[in-house]
């Protein structure tokens, strides 16, 4: 998608130093520093795995398909800095595994990698490694693609109930920047844009990180009407009617349907069931842990409480234009899950490069019978 006017992906591979800079020395990733945004605009480079798993730990790249994408070319550094032995293997894979807790994406992306790696002798991992990353940062884009597509027809049914524009919420960042490209809760925004559609979406500002600030400055990136909202505004909206339909994100999608995102996901499901307003996860196949049984059995990530207790923004001084401003006193006590559960039956319906389905484990199945064999026997008591 668009960034300051110029196509980009979230994402890309790239020389390691400007002396390097051809195609065949592309031996380095870039990334957009989103700890940054909206505020400030920086790429930077990733050239050895340390560098990668800091990118992922320090939320510079954040967002499950991301995370995950970022993640498998992390194993591709570590094996060029080395000599691609099965030591270094391992071990690469078990520092990016413990990077972020939650996104089932990361240990996707890292079984695909060391299921493609470790076969192969140590001499040919580092090509193999190369190819194996950029598949999943293309296949990300193309299935993102697809659930805009799968999306946009959901999307057509709710106009053809009204005439006027199409009023959406989302929560947190589920966009381009949070995969590699097009997103997921957006992408069917995007396609419903490219289609003329007229299309409004209200943008939960997602305390205590405010990744919604990051959904604001991407949606006014492509031209997309949007309002920010304070996240207490979201029932008070759901319940006047103003939304047709809610669509967020996922960081992992238990076997029953049950759905981990950013917290206060699952409040806003609440108040659009309590208004009978639709609420869709748009996810791809990365973001389903088949084995998972249940959001019981999801690990929750737990964040510092400087992030309640801090909050950064623009400021005057132009020696330092985002400054970080103290909310509270260094010392109250702050509590801060990063992720909630909303349980499946408070989800509508899941879109996914597949198509759309109910959250269920019936539903999952229909759209991934490859897997259904591995779904824990307990993910089949919600009959949906
Ligand atoms: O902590 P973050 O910013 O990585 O969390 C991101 C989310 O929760 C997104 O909604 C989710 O990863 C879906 S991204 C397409």
């Amino acid at each position: 998608m668009k960034a300051n006017g110029v196509y980009t992906r979230s994402i890309w591979r790239c020389a390691a130093s400007p002396s390097e800079a051809s195609e065949a020395a592309s031996r380095a990733v870039a990334i957009i520093d989103q700890t940054l945004l909206p505020h400030g605009w920086r790429t930077l480079t990733l050239k050895t795995l340390e560098d990668a798993a800091q990118a992922i730990r320090t939320m510079q790249v954040r967002g499950a398909p991301l995370i995950g994408a970022t993640a498998a070319y992390g194993v591709a550094l570590a094996l060029q800095e080395s000599d691609g032995g099965d030591a270094v293997l391992l071990e690469a894979l078990a520092v990016l595994n413990a990077t972020r807790p939650t996104a089932v994406n990361l240990a996707w992306a890292l079984a695909r990698m060391r299921t493609a790696l470790l076969p192969l002798p140590a001499s040919a991992r580092v090509e193999a490694a190369w190819r194996e990353a950029d598949a999943i940062a293309d296949e990300d884009v193309a299935q993102n693609r697809a659930i805009g597509e799968h999306g946009l027809e959901l999307l057509r049914g709710l106009i053809a109930a009204r005439s006027s524009t199409l009023r959406l919420m989302t929560h947190c960042n589920a966009g381009w920047l949070a995969t590699v490209d097009r997103g997921t809760a957006l992408a069917p925004v995007y396609a419903a844009f490219d289609a003329g559609i007229d299309v409004h979406v209200l943008v939960s500002e997602t305390r205590p990180r405010n990744q919604g600030l990051l959904t604001a400055w991407e949606l006014a990136q492509q031209g997309i009407p949007h309002e920010l909202i304070a996240d207490n505004a979201a029932g008070f909206l759901l319940a006047r009617g103003e939304v047709d339909a809610v669509i967020v994100g996922a960081d992992r999608i238990a076997a029953n349907g049950d759905v981990a995102n950013k917290i206060g996901t699952f409040m806003k499901a609440l108040a659009a069931k309590a208004a009978g307003i639709p609420f869709y996860v748009a996810a791809p196949r990365s973001t389903f842990d088949f084995s998972c049984p249940g959001g019981a059995a999801i690990p929750i990530e737990e964040r510092a409480g400087d992030e309640l207790r801090l909050i950064a923004g623009t400021s005057e001084n132009p020696e330092n234009p985002i400054a970080q401003l103290r909310l509270c006193p260094p010392q109250t006590p702050a509590r801060n899950p990063a992720f909630d559960i909303t349980p499946a039956d408070c989800v509508t319906a899941l879109i996914c490069e597949r198509g759309v389905a109910p959250a269920s484990h019936a539903g999952i199945a229909r759209l991934y019978p490859e897997f259904a064999h591995a779904f824990p026997p307990s993910s089949r008591a919600n009959p949906r």
